[in-house]
């Protein structure tokens, strides 16, 4: 649907300026993509309820546990401060989080068996339901220490993320702006991106539109406008990025690197403002 201005209503300067690049061929928002005040801070607490969710996380992960444990923590911790984990039955997932060790790129499954040991990189991702809206986060820990190469990734994926917001500073970028500027960086540090996932719009469903590729042309992808609300999550090999599945699950959910390399991910919620974004959870 092309972008409109609503009969009797005077054009606004965000009118004018989607105009300007729909009229110029470039992928605009629809209408819905951009959030109603009480949907912000709807979204809003999510996001400080997921925050805190890892925060629990942080606090209580160690080597020797499982993964399932650390998924009964994510269960616990969100249910009684009266949150839903967004995961748990979610096209199937099994589990209230992914967790991705090492060479799982990301929907890992918690599991009894899986247990965390010294030198395992592992991200944790978290998307809460609260009142209806959704805030979705991740974070890197490392167990005990590891090797240097491991760490660099581990760090570079940080970085990754961390550019894309800086990209990001300021309303009416695309995203290709940032897919280019991630995937230059994790290229200039001799890793990969991962191209078959991507981050996404949040906040009134699990995923919406736009799509965030973590690379990609400038001026490509969809323009990002105040009261937009989306994670940016970039996969970083430290091989290629082809990615497969795991022929024993049959969930069909889990990712791994198909050359069996490492791969790290980081992600948050953020909100577009006139004055470029702000983080709803991390
Ligand atoms: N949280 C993931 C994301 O960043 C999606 C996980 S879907 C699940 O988009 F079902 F595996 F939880
Ligand atoms: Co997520
Ligand atoms: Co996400």
């Amino acid at each position: 649907m092309r972008w409109f201005i609503p009969e009797g209503l005077e054009p606004t300067e965000m009118d004018s300026r989607i105009l300007y690049w729909q009229e110029r061929g470039k992928l605009v928002p629809t209408r819905e993509l951009i959030r109603t005040k009480e949907q912000i801070e709807g979204i809003r607490l999510a996001g400080v309820l997921n925050t805190a969710v890892l925060d629990c996380v942080q606090e209580h992960i160690h080597e020797g546990m499982s993964t399932l444990e650390i998924d009964r923590l994510v269960y616990d911790y969100t249910v009684s401060h009266g949150g839903i984990p967004a995961p748990l039955h979610y096209e199937g997932f099994p589990a209230s989080c992914c967790t991705s060790i090492d060479d799982v790129v990301c929907h890992g499954i918690p599991s009894a068996e899986e247990i965390l040991e010294e030198g395992d990189i592992i991200n944790v991702d978290c998307t809460t339901i609260l009142n209806g809206y959704y805030a979705d986060a991740s974070r890197m820990f490392v167990i005990g220490h590891t090797t240097p190469e491991k760490q660099h990734l581990v760090d570079v994926a940080w970085e990754c993320l961390k550019i894309g917001e800086k990209v990001c500073s300021q309303p009416y970028v695309f995203v290709g702006d940032l897919g280019n500027a991630i995937s230059n960086h994790a290229h200039k540090n001799g890793y990969t991106v991962v191209r078959d996932l991507c981050g996404h719009g949040v906040g009134v469903h699990f995923h919406e539109e736009p799509d965030v590729e973590h690379y990609g042309r400038p001026g490509t992808g969809m323009l990002l406008v105040p009261g937009m609300t989306f994670t940016i999550e970039p996969m970083i090999n430290a091989g290629d990025w082809m990615v497969c599945g795991d022929e024993e699950d049959p969930t069909e959910w889990i990712v791994l690197t198909e050359d069996g390399s490492p791969s790290a991910q980081w992600e948050h919620t953020f909100l577009m403002t006139e004055n470029g974004v702000e983080i709803l959870s991390h």
